[in-house]
């Protein structure tokens, strides 16, 4: 799509000027003259910029006052100020409004390049998770957390009650896999801020100094490296959500400006001046136990409490081994689906086996078990060999399990993808079946054609003569 740029200009000289540039270089350009004009084109529900670079003192208003008034419906289109007489109370007041730069003129051409090019990606982010965010509500609609249990059904009836509550901040706790990133989908899609992003970070994933700047942003030279300025997930969030993930990672420095950020509901950039507003709910999960770390001294007891305004756990699956029932059938319905399969019988004895083993990675693992059985399965059957339950202390009472534990092991935690395992499983059976490809092709219920594909595809062949080479 090409991006449409809205000129708000009374010079003529300089407005003809950027129109006949930005025209070149492939947008679609609209210049207008007066704030009358403007406002008059901003009211047509059809007109859709991108971009509005608009001066500031226009012969009949202020273009801030317009960024006030259609600001708020305009979410996913960025505002440049270019102004001759620009003053420190105008450009505090753009930045909270939340323009996207304030620049004084006269501005270098290839500057003001930069900083458009850099609006516009911003822009099309927020169209694109706009676009995004339509669907979503129906993807995460409130079933789409399965089972019938009365842990369940709690559960359900609490992300009812919470998504219809403007609540500031939220714990999620609860073991892996319990769900924790799909309840913040639906508590999200289903609330009033369902249009504005829901931004997650993994508070994990990045080291001190850069979760920082990625939460709170930073200003262009606020250090080595930051070369253009950044807007922080915070200031991302704005009007929305946002999720932090593992939040008991944090840093103990970092948790004190996040609870200054609650409660102020401002942000400062880095190397910034200003202080920006921001409205945003907060969901943090986390699946440690945040009363350990409060009394081991890593996490603050005042973020946890102003976090915890709401704390929902989770259930694990073996606390509900009767949504065994619900869930299955729709995650195999899922994988049928999406693997051309069509599996739709389990025998009583898989049944027994999924209902004593104790699930640690809980729904996640579940998936993993299942999408497995169903991309290896070659009949109607749910194929008990594929479901290598690991045994654990809590199954040991179930001596069949260990019957069937194959002799080929394959991760159900995500550390291995699905072309690793088959790539694994053909490999393992070439190695016991001395590369008779007839006789693997039978064990595996398949045709030699089918085996031969495989072997070409992971180049099986040429690793297991390259080992063979070396023994
Ligand atoms: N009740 C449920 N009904 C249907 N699907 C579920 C349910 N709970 C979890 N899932 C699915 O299981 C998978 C794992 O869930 P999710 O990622 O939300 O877990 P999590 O608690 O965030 O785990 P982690 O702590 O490892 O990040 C996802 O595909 C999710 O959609
Ligand atoms: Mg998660």
């Amino acid at each position: 799509m090409i991006d449409t740029i809205l000129i708000i200009e009374d010079e003529k000289l300089l407005g003809s000027e950027l129109q006949r540039h930005y025209l070149k270089l492939g947008y679609e350009v609209i210049w207008l003259q007066s704030y009358a004009e403007a406002q008059r084109k901003l009211q047509s529900k059809k007109f859709d910029p991108s971009l509005i670079l608009s001066d500031l003192n226009l012969p009949d208003g202020n273009g801030l006052d317009l960024l006030e008034e259609h600001g708020k419906n305009m979410s996913s289109c960025e505002w440049i100020f270019l102004t001759g007489y620009g003053d420190v109370p105008d450009s505090v007041r753009a930045l909270r409004l939340g323009a996207f730069d304030f620049l004084t003129k006269p501005c270098p051409q290839e500057q003001l390049d930069m900083i458009i090019r850099s609006a516009l990606r911003s822009a099309n982010a927020q169209r694109r998770l706009q676009e995004k965010s339509k669907d979503a509500s129906q993807r995460y609609a409130f079933d789409t957390f399965i089972g019938s249990s009365n842990v369940a059904h709690q559960t359900q009836q609490l992300l009812r009650q919470l998504s219809q509550a403007p609540f500031s901040a939220l714990i999620l706790s609860g073991e892996t896999g319990t769900g924790k990133g799909l309840a913040t989908r639906i508590l999200h899609y289903n609330s009033t801020r369902a249009k504005e992003a829901l931004i997650e970070l993994n508070c994990s994933a990045l080291p001190k100094d850069l979760l920082e700047s990625e939460l709170f942003g930073h200003e262009a030279g606020a250090f080595t490296g930051a070369t253009s300025r950044h807007r922080g997930l915070v200031e991302q969030a704005n009007g929305g959500t946002l999720f932090l993930d593992e939040i008991g990672e944090m840093p103990l420095d970092l948790q004190a400006k996040l609870l200054k950020v609650i409660e102020d509901r401002k942000i400062r950039r880095i190397g910034g001046e200003t202080e920006i507003q921001v409205d945003i709910q907060i969901i943090a999960a986390t699946n440690r136990n945040l009363q350990d770390d409060i009394n081991n001294g890593s996490f603050r007891a005042d973020l946890y409490h102003r976090l915890s305004v709401f704390e929902l756990r989770l259930p694990t699956l073996r606390e509900r081994l009767e949504d065994l029932h619900d869930l299955v059938p729709e995650i195999i319905a899922e994988f049928n689906l999406k693997a051309g399969k069509n599996v739709s019988k389990i025998s009583s004895h898989v049944w027994t086996m999924l209902e004593q083993y104790n699930w640690p990675g809980n729904v996640r693992e579940l998936r993993n078990v299942l999408e497995r059985c169903v991309i290896l399965s070659t009949s109607s059957d749910l194929p008990e060999q594929w479901l290598q339950l690991q045994a654990n202390p809590e199954n040991s009472c179930c001596p069949e399990l260990k019957h069937n534990a194959s002799d080929i092991y394959l991760p159900t935690d995500g550390s291995m993808g699905l072309d690793d395992m088959i790539s694994e499983i053909v490999s393992t059976m070439l190695k016991k079946y001395d590369n008779n490809v007839s006789e693997v092709a039978r064990v595996l219920k398949t045709t030699r054609e089918k085996v031969r594909y495989r072997i070409e595809k992971y180049q099986l062949r040429k690793s297991s003569s390259q080992q063979e080479d070396h023994q």
